[in-house]
């Protein structure tokens, strides 16, 4: 498992990891061009939305949400992450936090249009992700929604083929959810199948 000084070394290398990832085709990345771009499409769709991005990583997706006009708001426990996102969104108001204590303090009394987590929340387990998302939905605005994007599946059955077809490649430090599990915990969560190994789940107010 990685921590924050892992994703620390791995800021300056990461958005060439994940490009030649999902030039490949396989898990982990299928599908991570086209799962940002439906949350991206999603979240433009109303104007200038707040948008709180946690695990916003380089800010690849984050930072074109800057750009369309979004107000960005963002919570990462990486410096060097953070560092690097900040560059590209001089205004966005970006934390440093670990998820599994909840939200950095600054964001606790604030509501949001969206919250987006790309490719973040399997650093978490299935109870950790589902506290934190019943958090989280307490801080959607009228009408809001949480979008996350990430490695998952609709049942463990399909993440059980995925992990023998990835054979060695599989990594066992991720904690990769099941929709039909978190869906018992968070009534009202919605999944979306993105590739053989990519899902949207979104969960309204
Ligand atoms: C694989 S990167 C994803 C970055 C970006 N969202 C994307 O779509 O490419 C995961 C990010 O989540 C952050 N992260 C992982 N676990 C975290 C935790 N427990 N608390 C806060 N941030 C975390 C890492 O620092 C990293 O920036």
């Amino acid at each position: 498992m990685r921590d924050s000084e892992g994703f620390d070394q791995w800021a300056d290398k990461y958005d060439d990891h994940v490009r030649e990832g999902e030039r490949e085709g396989g898990y982990p990345f299928a599908g991570y061009g086209e799962v940002h771009e439906r949350i991206f499409r999603r979240v433009t769709a109303k104007k200038n939305a707040a948008v709180l991005d946690l695990g916003f990583g380089t800010g690849t997706l984050t930072a074109r949400l800057y750009d369309a006009g979004c107000e960005v708001y963002g919570q990462d426990f990486s410096k060097k992450m953070l560092e690097a996102a900040a560059a590209k969104m001089p205004g966005a108001k970006l934390y440093l936090g670990d998820l599994k204590d909840g939200l950095a303090g600054p964001l606790r009394g604030l509501t949001f249009d969206f919250i987006i987590a790309t490719y973040a929340l399997h650093h978490l387990t299935d109870p950790q992700k589902a506290a934190l998302l019943r958090e989280l939905r307490g801080r959607l605005r009228e009408g809001g929604a949480i979008l996350v994007g990430d490695v998952s599946f609709p049942d463990a059955a399909a993440r059980e083929a995925c992990r023998i077809a990835a054979g060695d490649e599989w990594d066992t430090d991720e904690y990769y959810a099941a929709f039909d599990g978190l869906a018992r915990e968070l009534p009202g969560l919605r999944f979306e199948r993105v590739s053989l190994c990519a899902g949207i789940m979104t969960l309204g107010k």
